[in-house]
């Protein structure tokens, strides 16, 4: 039985001669001191890189400078805002995309150097390389389409209408599906990768911004969406939820999802794929504002970027879902293939200020993030249930 089951998914992943995280159960390697967590930066403008067999931070990949100071008159050639990565199934290169100034850096991973640079189009959001390892689907969330890039010679190629503001594109583990989500449509998009052509439209979601998504191993399940096209269920996460993420258990399919403005990790099981996940329960992480979350290939990790703490929990899925360790990485990390901020010097605060609100019957609250950034505090303010133009009075 064992072996029919390995079988019928080492012919689904036959593609994935490198197999990349997520992976299905017993496909992927152990960690090993050649697998590495990146990082994306958006404040600090820097790609942090942690080796995964020691959870230490090895360098950091600058960008060039800080995210304040270019803003207002970006200089000549920079790249600024390093938002989210990407990488192809080989595991050769990562890409970084610049949301400010809408361009795409192509990082060679054996020795960090940039293979190529390109000016996208508006907004680019977040990317992954196509199963020829080569060729770049980029979301560019501020127009209406996909812009699609060779990431070796960093030139544009062809864009694909995607009406909405795509902002990520996944492929199904035979590479010959894309899929697409959309920042101002309910709507997730279903590409032919061969012919570039829209194959359907998965329509009614529960919201028309969809921060994130992530496809389960198996290409069988998209989180909120089903591959068969139609939804299986919508959860309640809560204020400020992100990037969810699936974890392969060999008997069900455990669902990780994470939960913003409550600093938790919420974690969801699934045994019938027809059938609503059931929640399990929730990692309290050590630092504020969980956002990207990425497993390793064995699945025996998860590593979670706190945003507004500037660093990674590494949380063990084998023993009882423990933190194991907290490391500080670069400013205002988004994503979850890691880099950290080794150098990078000045503090992070952050209070979470919490009100109770009758009149919405719920509670309000505001996180405050101060950070020193060129000699000056930055205070940021995230607010959850917070209504426009109205006094809360801490009481
Ligand atoms: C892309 O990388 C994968 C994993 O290493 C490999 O199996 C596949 O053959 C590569 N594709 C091409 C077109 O080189
Ligand atoms: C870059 O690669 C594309 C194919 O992906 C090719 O069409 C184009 O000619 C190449 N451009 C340069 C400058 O090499
Ligand atoms: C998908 O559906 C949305 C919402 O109904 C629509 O606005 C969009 O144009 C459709 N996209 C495609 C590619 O058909
Ligand atoms: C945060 O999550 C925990 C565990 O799910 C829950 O008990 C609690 O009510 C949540 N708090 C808020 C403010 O939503
Ligand atoms: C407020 O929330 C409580 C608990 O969820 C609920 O029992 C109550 O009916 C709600 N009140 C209003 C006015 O919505």
């Amino acid at each position: 039985m064992k072996f029919t089951t390995f079988t019928l998914l080492s012919s689904l992943f036959q593609a994935w001669a490198q197999v990349q995280a997520p992976a299905p159960a017993g496909l992927g390697a152990p960690i090993s001191s050649v697998d590495r967590i990146y990082t994306g930066d958006q404040l600090s403008n820097t790609i942090t890189v942690i080796d995964s067999s020691t959870e230490t931070v090895l360098g950091t990949i600058s960008l060039v400078s800080e995210r304040l100071s270019d803003n207002l008159n970006l200089q000549y050639v920079h790249s600024i805002n390093s938002h989210d990565l990407g990488f192809p199934r080989d595991g050769k290169y990562i890409v970084s995309l610049s949301v400010t100034s809408n361009t795409g850096t192509v990082v060679r991973t054996s020795d960090n150097s940039i293979v190529s640079r390109v000016y996208v189009d508006r907004n680019p959001h977040e990317a992954f390389f196509a199963v020829d390892n080569r060729t770049l689907w980029v979301g560019t969330r501020g127009v209406d389409s996909i812009a699609l890039v060779d990431g070796l010679n960093g030139t544009n190629i062809e864009k694909i209408p995607s009406y909405g503001g795509l902002g990520k594109v996944l492929f199904s583990p035979d590479g010959m599906t894309a899929y697409g989500n959309h920042i101002r449509v309910p709507s997730l998009g279903i590409i032919d990768v061969e012919s570039r052509k829209h194959i359907a439209n998965t329509t009614g979601l529960a919201h028309t911004f969809s921060s994130d998504m992530i496809l389960l191993a198996d290409g069988k399940m998209l989180c909120n969406s089903h591959v068969s096209r139609c939804i299986i269920s919508i959860l309640d996460m809560g204020a400020e939820t992100n990037h969810p993420n699936f974890r392969w258990v060999e008997s069900n399919n455990l669902r990780v999802r994470h939960y913003g403005i409550n600093e938790s990790t919420r974690v969801y099981t699934q045994p019938d794929p027809e059938k609503p996940p059931t929640y399990v329960r929730s990692i309290l992480s050590t630092d504020v504002q969980p956002r990207g979350l990425w497993s390793n290939t064995d699945n025996s990790r998860l590593y979670v970027v706190n945003e507004h703490s500037d660093t990674v929990d590494v949380i063990d899925l084998q023993n009882g879902f423990r933190v194991t360790k907290t490391t500080r990485v670069g400013q205002e990390g988004q994503t979850r293939i890691y880099v950290a901020g080794v150098g990078l010097e000045g503090s992070t605060d952050h209070a979470l200020l919490s009100y109770n609100n009758a009149a919405q019957n719920k509670t309000s609250s505001a996180l405050v993030t101060i950070r020193s950034v060129m000699g000056l505090d930055m205070f940021q303010v995230i607010r959850g249930n917070l209504k426009l133009n109205t006094i809360y009075d801490r009481s």
